[in-house]
């Protein structure tokens, strides 16, 4: 008999309890133990478990952030937090763990299968920047909660005829900034992932202006920069009056949008899945709207495309 432990690492993400929920679910349909682990590897570091059951996941599936709570462990990555970690799973008779993070989580993960625990790996991030997989749990909620946004920033930018810059989240990954710019009818996106031409950006937004556009909206992933840095530039090589707006933590909030409870109930169901067939080292993910599992390492190596046909789309539609 299998004895299955969860956690959520690294930043928390609108979906996560949904996993949570069908992770524990199917292992009690299953009559598998299973235990949570609080704050992710450093709750792992001190015991902080506890036997979850049938009541824990209760009243959940729709909640935002993580019952299990969050952290981020700097002494885990060393091998004698491994280790430590290690023997506190022995301790507790846990020889399988389900882990809902990111990359960095996963990376953990690796190191703890290497050291003989059974492991499953469940992308977990707003961020979206996980190359295996289509979708990681919590993007298509950030990524409404950005265009709601938007959609009110438009407004007010449209009355006072100026240009708002909007900073979302993504870490080096242009993805909440791509597809909330298409979404939302944005002048201008500005990710990582592309060289960005201020001079163009400003020719484009003038000739907007000049036939009579009321309003310039341009998105900023965090990883190309600080709003308040593009506003001064923008203002400088416009003359037009430019704001701007770091929607910030926001989009780790809120309740799960339809989509990221349904990969997240899938993904929780697939992990325990796994499990019973004696699979392990596995990181599971959507496909092309296939549910997939690939090998940790495996998986771990598979780049992160961007998506330069919405990125072009986007571009043309902006004109
Ligand atoms: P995410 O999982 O969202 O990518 P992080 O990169 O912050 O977030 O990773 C979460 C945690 O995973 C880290 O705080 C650390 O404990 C663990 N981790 C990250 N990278 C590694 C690594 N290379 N080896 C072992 N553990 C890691
Ligand atoms: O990975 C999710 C994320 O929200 C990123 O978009 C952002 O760069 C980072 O986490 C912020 O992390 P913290 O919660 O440590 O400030």
């Amino acid at each position: 008999m299998k004895r299955i432990g969860v956690l959520t690492s690294g930043g928390d993400a609108p979906g996560m309890n949904a996993a949570i929920r069908a992770v524990v679910r199917t292992a009690i349909y299953h009559k598998v133990e299973v235990f949570g682990i609080k704050r992710g590897y450093a709750g792992l570091l001190e015991g902080d478990i506890e036997p979850l059951n049938i009541y824990s996941v209760a009243d959940i599936i729709h909640r935002g952030g993580t019952i299990l709570r969050s952290s981020r462990s700097e002494y885990f990555k060393t091998d004698a937090g491994q280790n430590k970690a290690v023997q506190i799973l022995n301790q507790w008779g846990i020889d399988s763990l389900i882990v809902i993070g990111g990359d960095g989580s996963f990376k953990g993960a690796r190191a703890l299968s290497k050291k003989g625990v059974n492991t499953i790996c469940i992308p977990g991030t707003i961020d979206n920047d996980i190359g295996c997989t289509d979708f990681s749990i919590g993007f298509d909620t950030a990524l409404n909660t950005a265009l709601d946004a938007i959609g009110k920033i438009r407004d007010t930018t449209s009355s006072h005829n100026r240009v708002n810059i909007v900073e979302v989240m993504g870490r080096e990954c242009g993805d909440i900034a791509l597809y909330a710019g298409l979404a939302g009818g944005a002048e201008s996106i500005l990710v990582p992932e592309k060289e960005q031409d201020l001079d163009m950006i400003a020719e484009k937004l003038l000739r907007g202006k000049d036939r009579g556009k009321l309003h310039s909206i341009i998105i900023l992933a965090e990883g190309v920069g600080n709003f308040q840095e593009f506003c001064n530039k923008i203002e400088e090589k416009t003359g037009v009056a430019t704001r701007g707006t770091n929607l910030g933590y926001i989009q780790r909030g809120g309740s799960p949008t339809a989509s990221d409870r349904i990969l997240a109930s899938r993904m929780g169901y697939m992990a325990v899945d796994l499990l019973l067939q004696n699979k392990t080292s596995r990181v599971i993910c959507i496909r092309n709207n296939k549910y997939v599992d690939l090998d940790i390492n495996e998986a771990l190596e598979i780049k992160k495309d961007f998506d330069i046909e919405a990125y072009n789309i986007a571009n043309v539609l902006s004109i």
